[in-house]
């Protein structure tokens, strides 16, 4: 099948399907062995998924053959994850809810965990003789916009550099073996690992006694767009911080696979600009609203009417973003937003009671999927 006008045959002919998630296989499977050729290069011991940007039993499923586990970060995430493809899959769970009912689940399985502070390595780093991370604070935001954390909010992530080191000998019983930096999102080179591996390789040096063997990476990276120099300087780092290395995107494995399938519900002209407004709404984009990103449309063009498409809930800022295409829409007409296959569906919401996309498995053919725990908030 051809995308999209395949995808744009389907949704005319059926009235009741949008609006509609279409999740591409082949599109996962492509990102996935790009993620196993860059893991392969640079020399990186383990490539996880990060379950939260699309979590879905046949997304987990389809990406499982390309990697060495899952990053998760709650319980219901390590239910999926075992649910999907077995219990003795590796994870790795990062949260910075840590108690005893997590525990118990971390021990359940071969897991690996990170604290999130200092006082949870402290309380809780003893009862994982497999050893743990810390996550670490570069003090560094790898972000474009810094839309992720509150003005003036000190981060709630992470132990800083300089405790980890003044408090070193009252973490020595408790199986600490590395450090996690996660800080990048959507980044399109490679240099946020970079400067986080120097950091975390600057760090490891003033420890005196504490054995760091590993660092996670995190995820961010989007795959694509990275520079040959950049993947040789990374490679080059690697080799000589002598530190097992993980990552684990999420975006990067699923954004470019997901489409969101909308239908316009009336059009209108209001003080000189034309509106349109659409079935679907930023509940089923929330990034839209969070981070200010427009997201891409199918069929657009640099010239022609602009028009605002607007989401179907009584919020104001319910505007997914201003658009041109060659012809003006008209009431029925498909619009196709594309490369929404993070974070969408896993942050989707019902706000007022507009239901939530039904979600479309492209495979050999199109067909509907239905999971039980997305599809029971469907009602
Ligand atoms: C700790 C951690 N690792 C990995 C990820 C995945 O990041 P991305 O989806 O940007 O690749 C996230 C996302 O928030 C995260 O918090």
């Amino acid at each position: 099948m051809n995308l999209p006008d395949d995808l744009l045959s389907f949704f005319n002919s059926n009235a009741s399907a949008t609006p509609a998630f279409v999740l591409s296989e082949s599109a996962i499977k492509r990102r996935a062995s790009e993620f196993v050729l860059l893991k392969e290069r640079l020399g990186i011991s383990k490539l996880l998924y990060s379950v939260k940007a699309c979590p879905l039993k046949r997304v987990i499923q389809t990406i499982h053959p390309y990697v060495d586990g899952f990053s998760v970060s709650s319980i219901s995430e390590i239910e999926l994850v075992r649910g999907s493809v077995g219990d003795d899959c590796f994870a790795h769970y990062v949260s910075p809810l840590i108690n005893d009912d997590v525990l118990n689940e971390i021990q359940r399985g071969p897991f690996k965990i990170t604290f999130n502070s200092l006082e949870q390595v402290l309380r809780f780093g003893s009862q994982i003789p497999s050893g743990g991370l810390i996550r670490t604070q570069t003090q560094r935001s790898a972000l474009r916009k810094n839309f992720l954390r509150p003005k003036s909010a000190v981060s709630k992530l992470g132990a800083m550099a300089s405790d980890i080191v003044a408090r070193e000998s009252a973490l020595l019983s408790c199986h600490i073996s590395g450090f996690h930096i996660h800080n990048a999102h959507l980044s399109t080179t490679m240099r946020p690992h970079i400067n986080n591996l120097s950091f975390a390789c600057t760090l490891r040096d003033q420890l005196k006694m504490l054995s760091i063997k590993e660092i996670n990476l995190g995820g961010g990276q989007i795959l694509g767009t990275l520079g040959e120099t950049e993947k040789q300087t990374l490679k080059v780092e690697i080799k000589k911080s002598n530190l097992d290395i993980t990552i684990e995107p999420g975006a990067g494995m699923v954004w470019n696979s997901g489409w969101l399938i909308s239908r316009v519900v009336d059009t209108f002209t209001k003080c000189g600009k034309r509106i349109a407004i659409l079935d679907t709404s930023v509940n089923h984009l929330p990034y839209v609203l969070d981070f200010g990103i427009t997201p891409q449309v199918y069929g657009t063009v640099p010239k022609g009417d602009p028009i605002v498409l607007g989401g179907a809930t009584c919020l104001e800022r319910d505007i997914l973003g201003e658009y041109r295409f060659p012809e003006p829409l008209k009431i029925g007409e498909l619009v196709l937003f594309k490369n929404v296959g993070a974070y969408s569906l896993a942050r989707a919401n019902r706000f007022n009671g507009i239901r939530l996309p039904r979600i479309f498995w492209l495979g050999n053919s199109l067909d509907e999927y239905v999971e039980t725990v997305y599809q029971t908030q469907l009602t």
